[in-house]
């Protein structure tokens, strides 16, 4: 009897869930596909936390298609090898109009006609995939390889929110294989530059790279975070469909619920084609995304084979390429810049030039290797590019235009900000103003420690923290806090007033969280991420300073590059002064405790994971510690609750198998007492 009570449980439940996916992917569909979502985020937000309950109380309902699943699987070793199942193709290349007219003759020879019709298509400038589906169900995805072989890149692709896992077909074909353009929005990059920025990483410097870096992370959360999305532009191997053109298969494979692009084209005349190519070369950066040129695909199937493929690409496409943004102008200096580590980047002074809709007057030079493996001089006429449009560069210098006049660019062996020695340590690409005292080197930490997501100083800008500096009225981040209001007002333009509030502004950063002084000390390798971690983890700044190298290690995420560096920051005698300053001064130096009163919390446990709708996830984690609790990054027995939202990762498989409490966002709210 029992049985068949909990047999029509599960039956009612699985039914659901069944339901729930399938609104769970429609509207995903209407949100990331097509741009035009029917609910609001909190109604869908409902629909995956039913299911995600559902979930949790018969595991057995989870499929790896489950809106639930995007982010799954431990991170890996390495990318296994996967064949695929037709070859993946490249595409030959047209530089110019003129070349596209070759190929125009070419094909109209062959075919013995100048009826063609033709798919125009942007070449959208990301990373080459191929997907297979099983039943409709997602099964692989993978990088091109040398074509015959790729990478099996399955669970990262799984991250991007426009790809269904489950296609939207009555009958889906046993198996179907797609191809198509993973990619990075021009918004998406930016956004990812100036986090790798923050944490002192090397810029992408394109959104390709960026695109294939990220497709290429072992962790498929980190991938997650990239936010990648895709367009799909052709078929591989399809099994038991017949197609007779490349635009039939095209709508077909939009009406499976995959994400084509709708810029894509039919034309009829090579007149047309070329409207479509001068059309988008011009527009192209009014798109989200970035191209590289337009594809041009003969459309009919029979007449694709007739054309034929060469051993690398089919005769039957081309790839029109626009002419890479680039001019020339001069190069009137090198520029040495001294960041807040003292690295020394040296950057292009050049005539100012019009690339691709803005001025550019300064180049990234990245290194002296660079400058000199290119041959730059100073006074030489020099082609500069937009990478990706968005970061300049010099490509190469004119060498033709040389007149002998030139200067050829020295590293100098002191820093320009300081006289100070500069070093660069054998195999290593970055030369560094090694004095600790070097005002460049003070000057940008002084402007990381006030900053917004630092201690946030409000009106501790460049200009004041120049003057400070100049006038001499700090060595150092400590000395902010020794400022006096009658000192202040001896900076340029700041009345009573100004200096007043840059006191109180002093003062209120004193009781700034454990994790931004953490960040704002500037320790190499520690961003804002890490410090929370750290903070999380020690408590206080003296349990920090005290902690043995394993003791740092063994906090999730924390490896022997970042401990390395908080041991290193911490022996340094200079440093140990600047946070006893800021102690005497009455910096917080520990974790901030709410009043015992208030608790609820004590000593327990709590792990996030998925998107919070209701919360961010740092307001969720200040809740819970300001009730005594924890917020931990990884569960373990010990765990008390775990909290999901959307899209949750593994850790909510880990929280099953080991039995921990899940609950949804409502439920946290209903405990907080909100
Ligand atoms: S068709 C056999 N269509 O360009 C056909 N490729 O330079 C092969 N690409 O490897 C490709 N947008 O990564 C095609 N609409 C589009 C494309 C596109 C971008 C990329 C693709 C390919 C490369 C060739």
């Amino acid at each position: 009897m029992r049985g068949g009570i909990f047999v029509s449980a599960l039956g009612d439940s699985a039914k659901r869930a069944e339901e729930l996916k399938n609104l769970i992917n429609y509207h995903n569909h209407r949100y990331h596909v097509l741009d035009s979502p029917e609910i609001s985020d909190a109604e869908y937000d409902e629909f995956v936390n039913e299911l995600i309950s559902i979930e949790a109380a018969y595991p057995e309902l989870i499929t790896p298609d489950s809106p639930t699943q995007r982010i799954g699987g431990e991170p890996s070793d390495t990318f296994k090898s996967v064949r695929h199942r037709s070859r993946m193709l490249s595409l030959a290349n047209a530089f110019s109009l003129g070349e596209l007219t070759t190929f125009f003759n070419r094909i109209s020879n062959d075919l013995g006609t100048e009826q063609i019709e033709m798919v125009c298509e942007l070449k959208v400038d990301g990373v080459a995939v191929s997907l297979v589906f099983e039943h409709g169900i997602y099964v692989v995805g993978a990088t091109r390889g040398d074509g015959e072989i790729g990478e099996d890149i399955t669970a990262n692709v799984k991250t991007i929110q426009s790809l269904p896992l489950r296609l939207f077909l009555e009958t889906a074909p046993n198996i179907l294989e797609v191809r198509g353009e993973a990619y990075l929005s021009k918004e998406q990059f930016k956004q990812i530059n100036e986090e790798r920025e923050e944490l002192g990483q090397p810029l992408f410097a394109n959104p390709r790279n960026a695109a294939a870096g990220s497709l290429r992370q072992l962790d498929p959360k980190i991938v997650s975070k990239r936010n990648l999305d895709m367009f799909i532009y052709g078929l591989g191997s399809v099994s038991g469909t017949e197609f007779v053109s490349h635009w039939e298969s095209l709508q077909y494979l939009k009406t499976a619920g995959l994400k084509v692009s709708k810029y894509s084209g039919k034309v009829n005349s090579v007149q047309e084609a070329y409207a479509y190519c001068e059309y988008w070369q011009e527009k192209r950066h009014s798109l989200p995304f970035e191209i590289d040129g337009v594809v041009i695909k003969v459309n009919s199937y029979e007449q694709q084979e007739k054309l034929g493929t060469t051993s690398k690409a089919p005769r039957w496409a081309i790839a029109y390429k626009f002419p890479a943004e680039q001019r020339t102008t001069v190069l009137l200096d090198i520029e040495l810049n001294v960041g807040r580590t003292g690295a020394l980047t040296p950057t292009a002074i050049l005539e100012p030039v019009v690339i691709a809709g803005s001025t550019v007057s300064r180049a990234t030079l990245h290194n002296e290797d660079e400058i000199r493996r290119k041959d730059i001089r100073i006074g030489d006429t020099v082609i500069v590019q937009k990478a990706g449009d968005i970061i300049p560069e010099i490509i190469t210098p004119v060498l033709s235009k040389r007149t002998g006049n030139e200067r050829e660019f020295e590293m100098p062996t002191a820093c320009p900000a300081c006289g100070g020695d500069i070093v660069r340590p054998v195999g290593e690409a970055v030369a560094r103003c090694v004095n600790i005292n070097c005002p460049a080197v003070v000057f940008e930490h002084v402007i990381h420690f006030a900053g917004r997501s630092a201690m946030d100083i409000d009106g501790l800008g460049e200009s004041v923290a120049h003057q400070l500096l100049d006038k001499g009225m700090i060595k150092d981040v400590a000395d902010i806090y020794y400022l006096s209001k009658e000192q202040l007002l001896g900076i340029e333009h700041f009345a009573d007033k100004a200096a007043e509030n840059l006191c109180s502004a002093i003062e209120v950063s004193k009781t700034r969280p454990l994790s931004r002084l953490l960040f704002a000390l500037g320790i190499r390798h520690v961003g804002a991420h890490v410090a929370e971690l750290l903070a999380d983890r020690f408590g206080s700044i003296d349990r920090l300073v005290a902690a043995p190298y394993e003791e740092i290690t063994a906090v999730p995420e924390i490896g022997p590059r970042i401990a390395e560096s908080i041991i290193n920051f911490f022996r340094e005698e200079r440093n140990r002064r600047v946070i006893e300053r800021l102690r005497q001064a009455g910096v917080s130096m520990e974790q901030e405790k709410m009043e015992t009163k208030d608790l609820g919390f004590d000593g327990m446990s709590f792990v996030f994971t998925g998107t919070l709708t209701l919360f961010t996830r740092s307001d969720a984690e200040a809740i819970v510690k300001s009730k005594g609790g924890r917020a931990s990054s990884s569960i373990s027995k010990k765990t008390d609750y775990v909290v999901v939202g959307k899209n949750p990762g593994s850790k909510y498989d880990k929280a099953v198998s080991l039995g921990i409490k899940i609950i949804m966002e409502d439920e946290f709210k209903r405990l907080i007492g909100e």
